[in-house]
């Protein structure tokens, strides 16, 4: 390992690497000065209580709430994965053996939630772009025809998807409420702090009207890492049990740089986020025209990759096709980071994803550009990768419910022999982080054969009991 210690990482890579990826800081916040002689605690008692919340972080919400457009506002200083398990635990309590509907791309913080709190989780079925090894979001007849059919009473739809793609969700929400007026329509929208301040981006959970949402403020709102806030209004959430799960799930000692930063965020997006935005999505298109100019290189064409379904979609992202280039998004992403100390936010076995952050600028989109034609003209000798992932993941998920299986009702497996078998854990490659295969749902050949090939590749994580994915849990 190069580096000591991660303040040693940090102080050498931090600053210097060319970002399209999170945290996308906002290089204009109000920040705290010298954070390490300036942090505090509930012990400075004029300050007020952070989780109760009274004083100045009670203000802090109560700006924040007006400038996201909801009617109540909480800060997370454990992200979105920290707020999802609130609002489920919430939802949990206000609604006794609770059905959530959910698209397929939840995040695993969702699906363990779901399963803590005893809550049955049903899925829309799953939409995937073949070759990009991306999840796509499910046309609005498909949202309504599961909401008919299976009768929850919460929607979690997980909008934008991590590449930036959103269901219509202003029509859904209107066609959904027709349907059943009692519904509580919940948007996993950790992706989308920044949408309710542009024109030029698809409209945010609150504005078209959703009961509650989560965002990754650290994500795209220009606050510090792990911040998120948790947005609600209307008369269908029950504000006192999810401000009282806000309470127990919460640390007593909130980090209050983080609380600070989520405060100047929102003071800055109000004040700046327009014009900041309509910067970073003009850059998105240079960055566009720039990567599409290097030989084997192309930008994903959206409407090739949802047919017959209307979505919006998020243009501070680039989604790059890497395919042409004889390449996988997975050696092209580490010779990025590796050789030019270009961070990219994600990438698959034929992708890149590229988010513009806040702090992008035209001299990083000129860098990436002799990077990736320096990446282009060495391809041939330096091919390590022969990838030949299957082209698309399975979409077979009948999933058996196994959130109440006890220990001995499992065992660990060599990988594969367990084709056919009904996985006992939650398998999630970073990046992304979107569990791949659920608890309960069949590990087919196919799948198998996929985490055979994935495991090897060296800047693919897998959170998995065994993250070797030698062997794998399975219900016996
Ligand atoms: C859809 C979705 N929800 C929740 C999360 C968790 O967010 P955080 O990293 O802020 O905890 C992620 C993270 O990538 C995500 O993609």
């Amino acid at each position: 390992m190069e580096f000591a210690s991660i303040a040693e990482a940090l102080n050498a890579r931090g600053r210097t690497a060319i970002r399209w990826c999170t945290p996308s800081l906002n290089p204009a916040l109000l920040r705290v000065h010298e954070p390490y002689d300036s942090d505090a605690s509930i012990s400075f008692e004029s300050f007020g209580l952070p989780m109760e919340p009274t004083g100045l972080f009670r203000l802090a919400f109560e700006k924040a709430a007006v400038v996201f457009g909801s009617e109540h506002t909480l800060f997370s200083v454990n992200g979105t994965t920290w707020s999802n398990f609130v609002v489920i635990k919430a939802l949990a309590k206000q609604v006794p053996n609770l059905r959530v509907l959910a698209s397929r791309n939840v995040h695993r913080s969702v699906v363990g939630a779901c399963e803590d709190y005893g809550v049955r989780l049903m899925f829309l079925p799953t939409r995937m772009h073949e070759r990009f090894h991306t999840f796509i979001p499910n046309a609005t007849n498909e949202i309504l025809d599961g909401i008919a059919r299976t009768k929850p009473q919460v929607l979690l739809l997980t909008t934008p998807t991590y590449e930036g793609l959103t269901v219509n969700l202003c029509e859904v929400i209107d066609r959904a409420r027709k349907l059943d007026p009692r519904l509580v329509i919940f948007v996993d929208e950790a992706w989308g702090a920044h949408l309710h301040f542009s024109p030029r981006l698809p409209v945010s959970a609150m504005a078209a009207g959703a009961d509650i949402c989560v965002q990754s403020t650290h994500k795209q709102g220009g606050s510090l890492q792990q911040t998120g806030m948790i947005h609600w209004q209307g008369n269908r959430i029950n504000t006192d049990l999810v401000t009282d799960a806000y309470r127990t799930l919460g640390s007593s000692s909130p980090s209050y740089l983080l609380l600070a930063s989520l405060e100047a965020a929102g003071a800055e997006l109000a004040a700046n986020g327009s014009d900041r935005l309509n910067h970073m999505i003009d850059l998105a298109g240079q960055l566009s025209d720039a990567v599409a100019s290097v030989p084997g290189f192309a930008i994903a064409d959206i409407h090739e990759m949802t047919p017959g379904v209307e979505v919006d979609r998020d243009t501070t992202k680039v989604i790059v096709d890497v395919s042409g280039s004889g390449l996988s998004g997975y050696e092209v992403a580490r010779r990025l980071e590796l050789d030019h100390s270009v961070i990219v936010e994600a990438y698959n076995v034929s992708t890149v994803l590229l988010l513009v952050p806040f702090g992008a600028t035209l001299a990083d989109v000129a860098t990436t550009r002799v990077s990736l034609e320096t990446i282009a003209k060495e391809r041939g000798p330096r091919l390590e990768h022969q990838l030949d992932l299957p082209g698309s993941l399975p979409k077979v998920l009948e999933l058996t419910d196994v959130s109440r299986l006890l220990p001995e009702q499992l065992e660990d497996v060599p990988l594969l022999e367990a084709v056919g078998r009904i996985c006992g854990e939650h398998l999630t490659p970073f990046p992304p982080g979107i569990p791949t295969t659920i608890k309960g749902e069949q590990l087919t050949a196919e799948l198998v054969a996929y985490y055979d090939q994935l495991r090897l590749i060296p800047n693919v994580h897998i959170a998995a009991r065994n993250p070797s994915l030698e062997s794998i849990c399975v219900v016996r």
